[in-house]
């Protein structure tokens, strides 16, 4: 079984694609971090993030760079957001993904454009999402627990231009594919969201028995 869960940023489809991940016993790809570890090659390689041939030349980035804490920064969210507008960008990607989508038992994979690009066969799609304020406050929860200085303000403005940029982009845009339920967590707790996914999954294999 494929399972897509796509949705824009700190809408918790991370957390819920792992928990959905760890119950179907299935292996489990966070897309971004791809798309993150493009951003921060480019800023290493002192690139230009909004220049289609320094975005592809990042795209070689040694998988060790896949540990890097710095992935999971805010300003490294935003260069993966810039890079991820290149069609280059995502057709180098794309493969990788694909392959993981296809492996033999089935897999999660969250992102932007796993429902409509790529695993539009994916037996279950979820489209997460959650109001601007309460991925804001998250977002900023999560920073203040690893220490990391930045105000909600700061955070509201880059969710804002990161979903305006992620949705507007030509090339796969942020949208629920026409096939995805969508799961909307604003006002549920962690528990409760992990919980609402499980049964929409649950609900699917019953319906395909
Ligand atoms: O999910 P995230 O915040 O880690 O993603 C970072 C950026 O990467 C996001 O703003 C857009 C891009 N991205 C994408 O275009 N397609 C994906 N499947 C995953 C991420």
């Amino acid at each position: 079984m494929i399972i897509a869960v796509d949705g824009p940023t700190a809408s918790g489809k991370g957390t819920i694609a792992k928990a959905l991940a760890a119950h179907f016993a299935l292996p489990h790809l966070d897309t971004g971090l791809l798309y993150r570890a493009v951003g921060r090659q480019v800023a290493l390689n002192h690139g230009n993030p909004d220049d289609p041939t320094d975005g592809l030349a990042a795209c070689d980035f040694p998988d060790s760079l896949l540990a890097d804490p710095d992935l999971r920064s805010e300003s490294t969210g935003a260069l993966a957001s810039r890079v991820s507008v290149h069609p280059g960008v995502r057709q180098a990607l794309y493969e990788r993904q694909r392959a993981f989508a296809l492996q033999p038992g089935g897999a999660v994979l969250d992102g932007r454009d796993i429902g409509t690009v790529i695993a539009p066969e994916a037996e279950v799609k979820l489209f997460v999402t959650a109001s601007v304020t309460a991925r804001a406050e998250r977002r900023f929860h999560e920073m203040q627990a690893l220490g990391r200085r930045v105000t909600l303000a700061e955070i509201l403005a880059d969710i804002e231009a990161r979903d305006a940029r992620d949705r507007s982009r030509a090339e796969a845009p942020l949208i629920a594919a026409a096939d995805a339920v969508v799961l909307d967590t604003s006002d549920l707790d962690r528990d409760a969201a992990i919980a609402a996914a499980i049964r929409i999954v649950q609900a699917h294999e019953r319906t395909d028995r």
